[in-house]
């Protein structure tokens, strides 16, 4: 289980650091919107749900855009951007009935208890014959980092190969498009990893997740395991499994 005080305190105080550390995330939600474009008119009502910083305001669309996010910070941030945005959970939607015409959802599910509720939510608040974008983490993201650090593993869950698609689909969803990426990065240490994730507001949000173990000495033993099994040319591979999903929801 994720805490939700987690995800909220720490994408807050990660909310300054975002955008610098985030390219990843800026790629992932490029394509997500560049997936909707083609099928939401302009000036239509979208969702962005889990806004982060609101740089879907920066993509070039046309839209009525509403962003939604848990992260006060976040919050804070897109609405510096000129996002319309409010404070709340993608799972219990502050909004009573369908009036987007398309939402957008990009690497957010993953950080939910209930991401089928989410889907359902989203569903909901779809008008008939709207479109959803949605990018998740797959497994396989950070799977060097999950070997490495072995029992005390510091990495959450992600979807295994086709879930996002059956819950999208017990949700009301019909699935019309999906595409997979790998994106690889290559970190100086273990060290330079761990602080962009934490820059972007990705560190431990397991409820009972083993406290008081990011020591120096602990740090330095990841270093060496990561080393020896994926060390490349001296630096170490760190993988993300992207998953795009084009939805609609049938009249
Ligand atoms: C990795 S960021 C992605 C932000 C943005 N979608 C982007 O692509 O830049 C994840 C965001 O999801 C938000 N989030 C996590 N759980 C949420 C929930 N249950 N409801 C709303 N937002 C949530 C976090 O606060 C954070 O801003």
């Amino acid at each position: 289980m994720f805490s939700a005080n987690a995800v909220t305190r720490d994408f807050s105080r990660a909310a300054s650091t975002y955008d610098a550390h985030g390219a990843l995330q800026q790629q992932a939600l490029a394509e997500c919107a560049r997936l909707l474009a083609p099928h939401v008119a302009k000036d239509a009502a979208v969702l962005d749900a889990g806004c982060g910083t609101g740089r879907l305001m920066e993509q070039g669309v046309n839209w009525r855009i509403t962003g939604v996010d848990l992260a006060p910070g976040m919050c804070a941030s897109a609405h510096a951007r000129g996002m319309r945005v409010c404070a709340g959970d993608i799972a219990a939607l502050p909004f009573p009935g369908a009036q987007f015409s398309g939402v957008l959802c990009s690497l957010v599910l993953q950080w939910l208890n209930a991401p089928a509720q989410a889907l359902s939510e989203l569903h909901r608040v779809c008008t008939g014959g709207a479109s959803a974008a949605l990018c998740v983490f797959e497994e396989g993201t950070l799977h060097e980092l999950k070997a490495v650090a072995g029992k005390e593993t510091r990495v959450s869950p992600f979807f295994t190969q086709g879930a996002i698609e059956r819950m999208a689909q017990e949700a009301g969803w019909q699935v019309m498009q999906t595409h997979s990426r790998r994106v690889v990065e290559y970190y100086a240490d273990a060290r330079a990893l761990f602080q962009r994730l934490k820059a972007i507001g990705a560190t431990n949000k397991l409820a009972h997740r083993p406290r008081g173990l990011a020591t120096p000495a602990w740090l330095a033993r990841v270093d060496a395991h990561y080393r020896d099994a994926f060390g490349i040319d001296g630096v170490l591979p760190a993988s993300w499994q992207l998953h795009f999903l084009l939805l609609q929801k049938v009249i």
